[in-house]
């Protein structure tokens, strides 16, 4: 969603802030805006839709300079895309505010505060925030106290950052739902949304916690609980890369992200599983224990994760015997389920702030389930820190929108919870070696798969004036192939629908003609002659089919067919290995077209907001 930076320092912060945004924006890039305050009072507010290069193209000498300053890149919720809507919002010309999150009692906050003689000004819901504020400046004797009494009045998620133009010598700063790191510099400190926004200044961190107030100056951090009683919180040495934000010479991240499987897959079971087995001890100190009970397992999780999970499910009821469902977040919390016995809760997040995911697992707690497990790609992200066990995918900071590497690394976890599972719950010698083979040949498989680039390339060209899509898996590929539609809709904004393909005749063959190309995964497995037979279906209806299949499979290319044979693999990770192809087609297929690769158009990296 919408990304935060703010600094004290005793230098200019702007190119600071600047820099912190762009790293942001990621998050959420329908408008951006800084508002600075010199040391002398000097208080400048630039706003701009669009990207962060048009805020950074409007800065000049004149409205750039601050020694203390917020920022913020927008994604809407409340109010269109307007300049006026965009962040900082300000109140009276003292109070300047910038807000993640959504204030859900924002129409009753605004019915108060005009009554008290304030004027709405903008569609937002974060103007009262600032208007709060300010309404409750004279009744305290500082800002911090201010702050402290308006957030028990706001029912809802927020981070946020708070600027007083008569005190350009501290920033308030308050979170409940919305993530915010603290960034400890020398004589200068700084705050964010996220960690890689300030890594260009610093590597220590404090990551402040559910219902957190903190006063930041140059040379002081101060946190209060919930409770407003003083806090001290562990500071953390940030271990992420710090060219994470970078490039590395490709021409997006999404197109670095899908290079670099092979190897964060590589990290991610380096030291946790080798051909012996799994390395006791790896979901946790006292996991293993635990793990030996469960008998069940219930998987939540939004997006791209979600299709993790829906191929961790064929998993773990195939290999491990472990009965299993999966659920969108925002479905489980809020509806009345039934928790079986000796049940394992798992939610899968690249972020670890899913606003949706977090409310399902806090949900969870009070349901009864045996423990809570995380698979999670952010350290120190709220579910890491609010589940039993956490379970990180090691696959790097993931900055391109589309999930690609988060989403390969997220599947090489859920086959070693498969194993873990399966040890107490009688997988066989025969699944467990495959699992372990496939595994250890894993690495090497996806950069053979790779090379599939140019191929995929070529043929990316005959998808770019179509409208509508259709993907066909059966099995642990139906999920591939839905996570294969959603990667081209994403990005490439064509129409794109996943289907198990024995449902081909309850619908979609209705839609079959020569304008709706037919994306086929179809790996050597006992599946193969059906998935065939469906393939004929389409055939004898005129569509174009698009088939990534083993070579071992004998699909043959025709007029009708064009076949991209895959390596061969081991039949447990064939979902990992096939995603990469359709990964590498919805890229060239978006760049074809001249999307935004790595921002498409209405989303965000991380939603925090229901
Ligand atoms: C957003 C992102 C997706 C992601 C989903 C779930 O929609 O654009 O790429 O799959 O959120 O996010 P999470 O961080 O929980 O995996």
């Amino acid at each position: 969603m919408c990304g935060i930076v703010g600094a004290v320092a005793e230098r200019n912060v702007v190119e600071i802030l600047i820099e912190g945004l762009k790293r942001l924006e990621y998050r959420g890039y329908d408008s951006a805006g800084v508002a600075l305050l010199t040391d002398q009072g000097e208080f400048s507010r630039v706003r701009r839709i669009g990207k962060v290069q048009a805020l950074a193209d409007a800065i000049t000498d004149d409205n750039g300079k601050g020694t203390t300053g917020i920022a913020h890149t927008r994604w809407a919720t409340h109010g269109g895309v307007t300049e006026n809507n965009a962040h900082p919002h300000a109140s009276s010309d003292r109070i300047a505010v910038v807000h993640n999150g959504i204030i859900e009692n924002f129409a009753d906050l605004r019915m108060r505060l005009r009554d008290k003689g304030y004027t709405i000004s903008t569609d937002t819901d974060t103007e009262t925030i600032a208007h709060t504020v300010h309404s409750l400046l004279e009744a305290h004797d500082s800002l911090l106290g201010a702050v402290q009494e308006a957030v028990s009045q706001f029912h809802g998620a927020y981070g946020t950052v708070i600027m007083d133009r008569e005190d350009p010598s501290r920033v308030i700063v308050a979170r409940s739902g919305s993530p915010l790191v603290i960034g400890l510099g020398v004589g200068e400190n700084f705050i964010a949304s996220d960690q890689m926004a300030l890594l260009p200044v610093t590597r220590r961190f404090i990551f402040l916690e559910e219902g957190d107030v903190a006063e930041i100056t140059r040379r002081e951090v101060n946190i209060f609980d919930v409770d407003g009683h003083p806090v001290v919180r562990e500071i953390v040495e940030s271990t992420v890369e710090h060219d994470a934000g970078d490039k590395a010479g490709y021409r997006h991240y999404m197109l670095k992200e899908i290079y670099e499987q092979p190897t964060v897959v590589r990290n991610a079971l380096a030291g946790r599983v080798s051909l012996d087995g799994l390395v006791p001890g790896i979901f946790g100190d006292n996991a293993d224990a635990l793990l030996s009970q469960i008998k069940h397992v219930q998987i939540i999780a939004c997006g791209t994760s979600y299709h993790a999970g829906m191929t961790a499910r064929y998993w773990l009821e195939q290999y491990a015997n472990v009965s299993c469902n999966v659920e969108i977040a925002s479905e489980f919390r809020y509806r009345k389920s039934v928790v079986h016995p000796n049940s394992l809760l798992v939610t899968i997040s690249q972020s670890g702030e899913t606003a949706d995911t977090l409310a399902a697992l806090r949900l969870a707690k009070e349901l009864g389930y045996t423990s809570s497990l995380t698979i999670c790609n952010v350290a120190g992200s709220s579910l890491v820190r609010e589940s039993d066990m956490a379970f990180m995918t090691k696959a790097g900071a993931e900055i391109g929108v589309a999930s690609t590497k988060a989403f390969t690394t997220q599947l090489g976890a859920f086959l070693m919870l498969t194993l873990a599972l399966g040890q107490h719950n009688g997988m066989s010698d025969v699944d467990r070696t495959d699992i372990l083979t496939g595994l250890q040949s894993l690495p090497a498989k996806l950069e053979e798969t790779l090379e599939l680039a140019q191929e995929i390339e070529d043929l990316a060209e005959e998808f770019a004036d179509k409208h509508h899509s259709l993907f066909l898996g059966r099995g642990e590929q139906y999920p591939i192939a839905m996570e294969g539609a959603l990667k081209l809709k994403e990005i490439s904004y064509i129409h794109a629908e996943a289907y198990a393909s024995g449902e081909l005749k309850h619908g979609p063959l209705a839609l079959i003609d020569d304008e709706m190309p037919v994306i086929v995964v179809a790996p050597n497995n006992e599946l193969l002659e059906k998935l065939k037979s469906n393939v004929e279906e389409v055939r004898a209806r005129g569509g174009i089919m698009y088939v990534f299949a083993d070579k071992d499979a004998h699909f043959e290319s025709d007029e009708t067919m064009r076949v991209i044979n895959v390596p061969h693999c081991a039949a447990s990770v064939a979902p990992i290995v096939y995603t990469l192809p359709l990964q590498l087609l919805s890229y060239y297929v978006a760049l074809i077209k001249g999307t935004d690769v790595d921002q498409p158009r209405n989303l965000a990296k991380s939603v925090t907001v229901e």
